[in-house]
């Protein structure tokens, strides 16, 4: 028997201490969180994605009454992005959202785990790491790969 650890590595930082580039990709995640449809959650989750083209792309939460049928912030702007700009690789992703109180979370949120499959294909299209940024009010993780956050991921490719 051989036990063996996967390690992943994540930052945790303030806004102030982002690269311009970043910032203006947390903006823009937090901005899509107004456009967020959720009547019934009420948590309201935005994301921004930056492609190789040089444009962003951003994408919110949009439920439905029959639930299963909503989709999340990251798939509404990952399959956006890619309906779009079919060519574009993807580059970064930040992620933010506002809680049931309204306010933004404090504790960043992570993508479920569709997204986490989701995305990492867009990961393995643009043959290099895409950056994921989870944004928070109080932090903001940054994880260098869609992979790192899908440990023993699925995958043909
Ligand atoms: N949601 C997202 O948009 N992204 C996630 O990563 C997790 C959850 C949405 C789905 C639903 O509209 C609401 O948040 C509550 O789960």
């Amino acid at each position: 028997m051989k036990e063996k650890k996967i390690e992943i590595k994540m930052v945790e930082v303030q806004y102030d201490e982002l690269t311009d580039r970043q910032r203006k990709l947390v903006d823009l995640a937090r901005a899509a969180t107004d456009r967020s449809y959720a009547p019934y959650s009420k948590f309201r989750v935005g994301a921004a994605i930056e492609l190789d083209n040089g444009e962003i792309v951003t994408g919110s939460n949009q439920e439905n009454a029959a639930y299963p049928s909503g989709t999340c912030a990251e798939r509404t702007a990952a399959f956006y992005a890619h309906a779009t700009y079919p060519d574009a690789k993807f580059k970064a992703i930040a992620i933010a959202a506002i809680g049931t109180d309204g306010c933004e979370v404090g504790d960043p949120v992570a993508p479920c785990g569709a997204c986490r499959q989701s995305l990492l294909e867009f990961e393995t299209l643009a043959k290099h790491d895409v950056e994921v940024i989870l944004v928070g009010s109080e932090a903001i993780y940054i994880l260098p790969s869609i992979k790192s956050t899908l440990p023993l991921a699925f995958s043909e490719f």
